[in-house]
């Protein structure tokens, strides 16, 4: 072989390589249906990435390696949209509705043999999409309608949106010229997780997945965007060569053809069933994947909704049906402060309650004390307050022209409002926190932490007894669990001698827990299972671990400056050092076995994937993740033909009706936990 033959050979990889990770990428995000592990999606990553090292000008901007963010830029450039980006006309009510059908049928009368697609109107962003010849070349926002602003690198960080089309070798070819219109949005399980992550870091948290949505596609630099989790589903052709489609369903077939997301919709042959239809969504909609504030009807006939023309930016052809509003004005009667695990302070709302959506609603969160000062936020304000799917209420702000003058401005506490000691800043993060590690507030949530299924997995020890235990004053530290003797637990109300054994054996079998779980178990901030697992692989016991130095600490992957420092801390601690002492006495101290630092062990469920729906008796969501994870099997949030088993619990969502069609298997709590124990 002469050196152009080997270039060749290596082109032809290289091509191969980006084919093959641009599909796995859509089976993972778009069809949420993965081929292979992450290893192996992993393994083709790092070898596109060492020929592309090695031949720099081999790069294409379509790449997969070109999506984690490329250089910042200045600011964003102006982008003019090949056609005007639309708006949409509003219905309230369904009477508003056939309003609208009354009104575009005297314009064309074709209208009354009309039919119609139903989607879900997601609150996110408003993004076009460009592609020459099945490239993606630019990316702009929606701005006034006629110009945008070009966002094309951060769009390239969205894994769901496809840098080249068609995905796959069977798909169809494209126009050679496409703009596709979608939404990009966070969905309120990412949200939640994000914001979890930010407070464990004493970080600022979010508002809303809108607002950080909006926030992270305005980025000027690409790397940031790229750990924001966005994703996005498109709905819309707006400009393109060749023989476009006669009707909407026909659009969204061939743009899920090429390998786009697509929002899922629904063909109604009338009106009837399209409000039919919208009813079925307004029941279903906290169990979306995004956040939706009504339904979009439209016109199924392309040529017929052109033809009914535009009024202002709205098209005729379609209309807005939107959903009842979650968000209220009511008076806000306190701001009350809650003490987290790690100490953190957080402010919450004390709310004349009220309905949002078929809930009462009487707390919502306040985010910080820099949201309340930023904000105005006074004590006796009327507030505006949103509850938008899963994501906890939240108060927007104040309505200051509603005030009295009776308003009082709310000044953050001085002191820890469990335990009176003084609280404290650091330097460079919003949170305040209370360090006192006896405090009874931190305790609760520590022992809660402590005894939780992915720690120290004590049976039989909720939120309750720990509380009685706290307030008894038997427990001072969570080490005090393993001197705690049979007539304390006696003395406390509702307690009996088989309660009190069945407690006394679930503390005395988790003294055999391993080391990742204790290390997690401890609590330090920024230390979760991973991260405790990890740790427990460098340092395999709590003596090298407590002796392991800021710098030791960093070279373990995943720890930052951050939390090597909180370890440090941690450690230096004269009432953790006591905590310690006491373990190490009840003979809570284990060591990593030298098998175990290879790997651990097969765990029952794993190469399982779960998904769940429905409320379940014994676990809240977090829990029955944690246990399945803990139990070596996957979580995922949507049902596909690779789902192991649903598990299912009272009223469920819309995932019990795919499951069953798919073939699924559907299980229930019981029938979860003896997966745990039978395998
Ligand atoms: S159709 C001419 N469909 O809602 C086409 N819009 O005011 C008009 N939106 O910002 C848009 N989900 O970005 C359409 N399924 C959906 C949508 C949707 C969300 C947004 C759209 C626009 C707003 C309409």
């Amino acid at each position: 072989m002469n050196i152009s033959d080997v270039d060749q050979s290596l082109r032809d990889r290289i091509e191969n390589l980006r084919r093959e990770i641009h599909y796995h990428n859509y089976r993972y995000h778009v069809l949420d249906s993965p081929l292979i592990s992450d290893y192996e999606f992993d393994q083709l990553m790092l070898e596109l990435r060492q020929i592309e090292e090695e031949h720099p000008d081999w790069i294409t901007t379509d790449s997969p390696t070109q999506r984690a963010g490329s250089v910042p830029s200045e600011k964003f450039i102006k982008v003019r949209h090949p056609a005007p980006i639309l708006s949409l006309g509003n219905a309230f009510d369904a009477d508003g509705v056939r309003a609208w059908f009354d009104r575009i049928l005297k314009l064309d009368e074709r209208v009354i043999q009309a039919d119609f697609v139903v989607e879900p109107k997601i609150d996110g962003l408003t993004v076009v999409l460009h592609y020459r010849n099945g490239i993606f070349v630019q990316g702009a926002t929606r701005g006034d309608g006629e110009i945008g602003e070009d966002i094309t690198a951060n769009l390239r960080t969205i894994r769901a949106l496809p840098l080249r089309i068609p995905i796959s070798v069977d798909g169809p070819m494209p126009p050679s010229y496409l703009v596709v219109r979608g939404e990009a949005f966070i969905t309120p399980a990412d949200f939640e997780a994000l914001n979890r992550q930010l407070e464990e870091r004493g970080e600022k948290t979010y508002q809303n997945p809108r607002n950080t949505a909006a926030g992270a596609l305005r980025q000027l630099d690409p790397t940031l965007t790229a750990t924001r989790p966005l994703t996005l589903l498109t709905y819309d052709v707006v400009d393109g060569d060749g023989s476009l489609s006669e009707s909407h369903t026909e659009t969204l077939g061939m743009l899920r053809a090429l390998g786009f997301p697509v929002i899922d919709e629904e063909h109604c042959d009338s009106l009837d069933d399209a409000i039919q239809a919208y009813n079925r969504l307004v029941e279903r909609r906290d169990q979306l994947p995004f956040e939706a504030d009504g339904v979009v009807i439209k016109i199924n006939d392309l040529g017929l909704g052109e033809n009914l023309g535009v009024v202002g930016k709205d098209p005729r052809g379609a209309i807005a049906f939107k959903f009842p509003a979650r968000e209220v004005t009511t008076t806000l009667m306190g701001i009350g402060v809650n003490v987290g695990r790690t100490g953190v302070l957080t402010p919450y709302a004390i709310l004349e309650p009220v309905e949002i959506g078929g809930v009462i609603v009487r707390q919502a969160t306040l985010h910080n004390f820099d949201y309340i000062a930023d904000k105005d936020i006074r004590i006796g304000d009327r507030v505006a307050v949103k509850r938008a799917g899963d994501v906890i209420p939240y108060v927007i702000g104040p309505l200051t022209t509603a005030r009295t003058g009776q308003e009082r401005e709310f000044i953050p506490p001085e002191v820890c409002p469990a335990c009176e000691q003084p609280v404290e800043h650091l330097e460079g993060e919003v949170a305040w926190y209370c360090v006192n590690s006896a405090c009874p507030a931190q305790l609760i949530r520590n022992l809660e932490h402590f005894v939780s299924r992915g720690a120290m997995d004590i049976v039989g020890l909720g939120i309750r007894i720990v509380e009685q235990l706290v307030d008894s004053g038997f427990i001072k530290d969570v080490a005090d669990l393993y001197s705690l003797k049979h007539e304390d637990l006696l003395g406390l109300e509702g307690f009996a001698e088989k309660k009190a054994d069945n407690l006394l054996q679930s503390i005395e079998l988790s003294k055999n827990q391993s080391l990742p779980r204790l290390v997690n178990a401890l609590g330090i901030r920024g230390v979760g299972e991973v991260g405790a697992g990890d740790l427990a692989r460098t340092f395999s016991d709590l003596d090298m671990l407590s002796d392991a130095s800021y710098d030791e600490l960093q070279t373990v992957e995943g720890i930052g400056p951050n939390i090597a420092q909180a370890i440090v801390d941690w450690f230096d601690r004269p009432a953790n050092k006591a905590v310690l002492e006491k373990l190490r006495a009840a003979g809570v101290w284990p060591r990593m076995m030298s098998s175990e630092l290879e790997a651990e062990g097969p765990k029952p469920l794993d190469g399982m994937t779960f998904v769940v729906t429905g409320t379940l008796a014994d676990f809240t969501r977090e829990g029955v993740k944690d246990f399945i994870e803990t139990h070596g099997g996957k979580v995922t949030d949507s049902v596909s033909k690779k789902t192991s088993y649903l598990v299912l619990g009272e009223n469920p969502g819309s995932k019990y009706e795919k499951a069953r069609s798919l073939g699924v298997m559907v299980i229930d709590e019981e029938g979860l936990r003896s997966l745990v124990i039978s395998n």
